[in-house]
């Protein structure tokens, strides 16, 4: 097939590659031109395991190509759109991009003399796809939707850092149609992965993904919320998830309690759904408190590390770890920054390293972190240690001996810790 990519981020780079590695003729399209340089020379713009030596194989037998120029659409089958649906200040969710990105689509398909299949990929609020991206193809293009052109929705549920390998070995293939034709054109685009595909209407399959979302994030608060029972009754939250998760109805995954999650959508998706409820006259109690556990974990480490150091002036504290999770340099909403800023603002020094995410991390923080060449010279003459990101190398105990120890990720055994360190578990 023919496929035109919007968006070289995260999700449109993993698609677009993924999609071109089983021998489809695709192209990216992104209105960032160093982006589109970078790709062209098979040079991915973001870490994902595995994406270079994709990037570089489909670009060298000619199946992939980054262009900035949305005209180059008009030749392809089908057109996935890929753009970031980030955050406003207020928890709603930011679709400018989107509507440009529809916008542009839609002056494209006005010259289209064939039949064109549109392909929301971003994760959009429910209703979205219907109320405004549909109109705005229809606008722009002066056709008509389901008729001369169709739209349909295939919800992403890559995480990252295994983005490439969830591509490939999905769960479920989640198809939002108005006909089937369209439905039938996105279920070509999987032929030869094997997963139950499940098709229904748009508004459907973008509920599916907020709710796949916030069931994530409210495993993690829950978790986190039973930890905080946990430390107060000498109890180790970590042993009680072992008994707990074996009953299949509740399961081992998503039950690791810590200093909470980030990323680029689990907060976003969250508070967007959270924000389009009280429009639509209803007070989601549960999801209100999944947001407030979770950054309430950040404030119990603060106050964990100002009762133990007493007032944070002048001291020096070590942050190990600063990406939202291991394996991938992303750093948005990620905990480690929202703890930096609390700590330098009570007058602390911050030292940080990670792996992959000091590039990111020198660009989103204006504080003045001194950043570190690897997790030794990180920790040297630091009061403290937090490690905040649950990376292979932290494990590694002897960068602890002798040290004040704020475990966020549970990299340290704490019975084991604490014959080492003076360790302390931020809910265990
Ligand atoms: C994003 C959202 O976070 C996610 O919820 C959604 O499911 C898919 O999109 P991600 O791929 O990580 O995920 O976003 P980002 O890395 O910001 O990439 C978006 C890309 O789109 C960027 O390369 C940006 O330059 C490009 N873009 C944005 C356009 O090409 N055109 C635009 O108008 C806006
Ligand atoms: C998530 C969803 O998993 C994916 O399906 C969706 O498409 C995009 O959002 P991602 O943001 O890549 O993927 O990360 P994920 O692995 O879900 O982790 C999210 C956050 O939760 C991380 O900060 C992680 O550290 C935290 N987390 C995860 C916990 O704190 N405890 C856990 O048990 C699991």
């Amino acid at each position: 097939m023919r496929i035109s990519v919007i968006g070289a981020g995260y999700v449109g780079l993993v698609t677009a590659a993924a999609l071109a590695s089983k021998g489809h003729n695709v192209i990216v399209v992104d209105t960032d031109e160093t982006r589109v340089g970078m790709v062209n020379q098979k040079k991915s713009p973001i870490f994902e395991e595995g994406l270079d030596d994709m990037l570089s194989n489909c670009i060298d037998s000619n199946h992939l190509r980054a262009t900035g120029d949305y005209r180059e659409i008009l030749p392809t089958d089908i057109t996935l759109i890929c753009v970031g649906t980030p955050s406003n200040p207020d928890g709603s969710m930011n679709l400018s991009y989107i509507k440009e990105s529809a916008r542009d689509i839609g002056r494209v398909l006005g010259a289209e003399n064939g039949h064109h299949t549109v392909v929301v990929r971003s994760t959009v609020v429910p209703g979205t796809t219907k109320k405004v991206i549909t109109p705005a193809l229809e606008q722009h293009s002066g056709k008509k939707a389901h008729m001369d052109f169709d739209v349909a929705v295939n919800p992403e549920f890559l995480q990252e850092g295994k983005a490439l390998h969830g591509f490939f070995n999905p769960d479920r293939i989640i198809i939002g149609e108005e006909e089937r034709r369209a439905g039938d054109m996105v279920e070509k685009l999987y032929e030869g992965i094997s997963a139950p595909v499940i098709r229904m209407g748009i508004t459907t399959a973008e509920m599916i993904k907020f709710t796949s979302n916030a069931f994530l994030a409210t495993k993690i608060s829950f978790i986190n919320d039973i930890g905080n029972i946990c430390k107060k009754l000498g109890v180790d939250v970590y042993d009680v998830v072992k008994g707990v998760g074996i009953d299949y109805r509740i399961g081992e995954y998503f039950l690791n309690a810590g200093i909470g999650f980030g990323g680029s959508c689990l907060p976003k998706d969250l508070k967007a759904l959270v924000h389009a409820s009280g429009h639509l006259g209803y007070q989601p109690l549960v999801l209100e408190s999944v947001l407030e556990v979770n950054r309430n974990q950040i404030l119990t480490m603060l106050q964990m590390v100002e009762e133990k150091l007493g007032n944070l002036k002048g001291k020096t504290v070590c942050v190990l770890g600063l990406a939202f999770k291991p394996n991938t340099d992303d750093i948005r909403n990620a905990p480690a920054l929202e703890v930096i800023r609390l700590l330098m603002e009570k007058g602390a020094s911050v030292k940080a390293y990670d792996p992959l995410a000091m590039p990111n991390a020198k660009s989103a923080l204006s504080e003045q972190v001194e950043y570190c060449r690897n997790a030794k010279e990180a920790v040297a003459g630091c009061d403290c240690i937090l490690v905040l990101t649950e990376w292979d190398e932290f494990k590694d105990e002897s960068l602890y001996h002798g040290k004040m120890v704020f475990d966020g990720r549970r990299v340290l055994d704490p019975g084991e810790a604490e014959t080492f360190c003076d360790y302390c578990g931020i809910c265990w």
